[in-house]
């Protein structure tokens, strides 16, 4: 594979390229800037952070009483604090990416779920939401092709944007922090964040999510289905090329979590192997964050993959003793996730010690201090609507298609097109690739679309593009 311009720079050219810039409408904000509204409501008012005093005051809690808001104090201790204030009940709703909160010790809420794996999404439970003065985020290339730039500068810059535009729009309540993306299920390699020492004390800025862990490739292929499938993998394999990329993106990386997938790898499945979650994840690669579920690997489990005939309680148990810490869950017949409905009885029936539960919330509370979720984190408090959809952010999607595109032939040096001695041109391929609409816009997108708008405001289509750029309008007919 080689880029398009070096592919161009043989041919002395340079390459129009259509790009799909993805803001739906400019996002215009006047006053909605700083201050932020943020997306804690206590009271009937919402606030950016957990220890906002005033925040307390409103139930008639005093903030300075409770040690784990004593910004001072290590994280450890905070969060030890606030886990020993909970009862098992209050402890098991907040297992699920759906979280309770616990409003007794001023305790809020909190939507786990958010997706950017081109750009802000609002894929998920609601967490994440375009409208009012955010109606959409900077949509960048599908990773696919952003890693066939094979510039690291650039996925910093993408990974800095995107970041950045989840701070803003949390500070509008209009996002959470913690992300379920990259996806860098073999091949994909798009890391956006730097390495660093001391981990878990440190802040960060949004949480990125390495996914799905491990030997997940299959979707959907002749009679494999991914909540059933059983990859039979050995061990080399398993090494070098599926745990590899997971290595890269904890240790390098400095991910902050791990999604584990549905499948079951050598008859096991992934989100309730030890091996994988605890010894390689926890203690091997030293991640310093949380294991989350696919949505719905536990309910799998017993549902689908019928593994060892577990009940709810049992595969709630089972995965919790192999490391996952959250359980991904909403979409099961209206009932929650499994931590939640079963973490409970699993306890009581001694199938897991409670101590095992506060394990699992002591790396999921981390992750949020880390975060400035309880004390905010003053460096990004200024940023508002106006520095979501930027000028900046939307020429760097359209500079990281360009990256990323790659010409797999061009004979004879045809291409740019001559206006002066080519009249007509057939666009060979689906219809609705070249006259792009919505494939061209990837899933998991991040944009608010009125339901009658396929082409993006500010993108071009292929068919468009050629036009312009050749001088060759269609209908076409020939082929070059
Ligand atoms: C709190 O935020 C929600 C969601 O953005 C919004 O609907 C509500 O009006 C806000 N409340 C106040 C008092 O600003
Ligand atoms: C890599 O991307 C950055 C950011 O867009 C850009 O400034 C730089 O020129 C790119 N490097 C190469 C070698 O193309
Ligand atoms: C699960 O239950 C079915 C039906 O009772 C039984 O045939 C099967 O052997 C059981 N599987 C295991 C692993 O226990
Ligand atoms: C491309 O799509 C637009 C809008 O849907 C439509 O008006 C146009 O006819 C299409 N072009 C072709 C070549 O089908």
């Amino acid at each position: 594979m080689a880029s398009a311009s070096s592919f161009l720079s043989r041919c002395h050219t340079t390459l129009a390229v259509a790009v799909a810039l993805l803001c739906a409408i400019a996002a215009v904000s006047s006053a909605a800037g700083a201050g932020g509204r943020g997306p804690i409501t206590t009271g009937g008012r919402n606030y950016t952070r957990v220890c906002d005093p005033a925040r307390f005051a409103a139930p008639g809690l005093d903030a300075s009483r409770f040690r784990y808001c004593d910004a001072s104090l290590p994280y450890t201790d905070r969060v030890r604090d606030l886990v020993g204030r909970m009862t098992l009940e209050e402890k098991v709703r907040n297992l699920g990416d759906q979280a309770e909160g616990a409003p007794r010790v001023g305790l809020p809420p909190y939507r786990w779920w958010g997706e950017a794996l081109h750009g802000v999404s609002d894929i998920g439970p609601g967490g994440t939401w375009f409208g009012d003065v955010v109606p959409g985020a900077t949509s960048f290339p599908l990773v696919i092709n952003a890693a066939a730039a094979f510039n690291e500068s650039l996925w910093r810059a993408v990974g800095a944007a995107v970041s950045t535009e989840i701070r803003a729009m949390y500070n509008l309540g209009h996002a959470e922090l913690t992300y379920w993306s990259p996806n860098i299920n073999v091949v994909r390699d798009p890391r956006t964040s730097a390495a660093a020492a001391d981990p878990f004390a440190r802040p960060i800025k949004v949480s990125s999510c390495c996914k799905h862990f491990a030997a997940y490739d299959v979707d959907a292929w002749l009679k494999a289905d991914r909540l059933t499938f059983d990859a039979q993998v050995q061990e080399r394999d398993m090494v070098e090329t599926f745990e590899r990329p997971f290595e890269m993106c904890i240790r390098d990386g400095d991910a902050s979590c791990v999604m584990c997938s549905y499948n079951r790898i050598n008859g096991i499945p992934a989100c309730a192997d030890a091996r994988l979650l605890t010894e390689t994840v926890r203690d091997q690669w030293q991640l310093h964050g949380y294991i989350v579920s696919d949505c719905d690997s536990v309910r799998v489990m017993v549902r689908d993959a019928m593994w060892l005939n577990y009940t709810g309680v049992e595969a709630t148990a089972a995965a919790m003793k192999a490391g996952l810490d959250l359980d991904c869950g909403m979409f099961w017949e209206g009932a929650r996730d499994f931590f939640t409905t079963y973490g409970v009885d699993a306890v009581r029936q001694g199938k897991i010690k409670e101590a095992d539960v506060d394990n699992a919330l002591t790396n999921v509370y981390l992750t949020l201090m880390r975060l400035g979720f309880f004390d905010g984190m003053p460096e990004f408090e200024s940023l508002g609507a106006t520095d979501v959809c930027s000028k900046e952010h939307k020429e760097l999607a359209a500079d990281a298609a360009r990256q990323g595109m790659v010409v797999l032939k061009n004979d004879a040096c045809r291409l740019p097109l001559d206006p002066n001695k080519i009249k007509s041109v057939s666009l060979v391929g689906l219809l609705e690739h070249i006259n792009a609409t919505d494939v061209m816009l990837g899933d998991y997108r991040g944009v608010f679309e009125p339901p009658d708008t396929r082409v993006p405001a500010g993108g071009e289509t292929p068919e468009n593009m050629v036009s312009k750029n050749s001088g060759v309008s269609g209908p076409l007919d020939t082929q070059i």
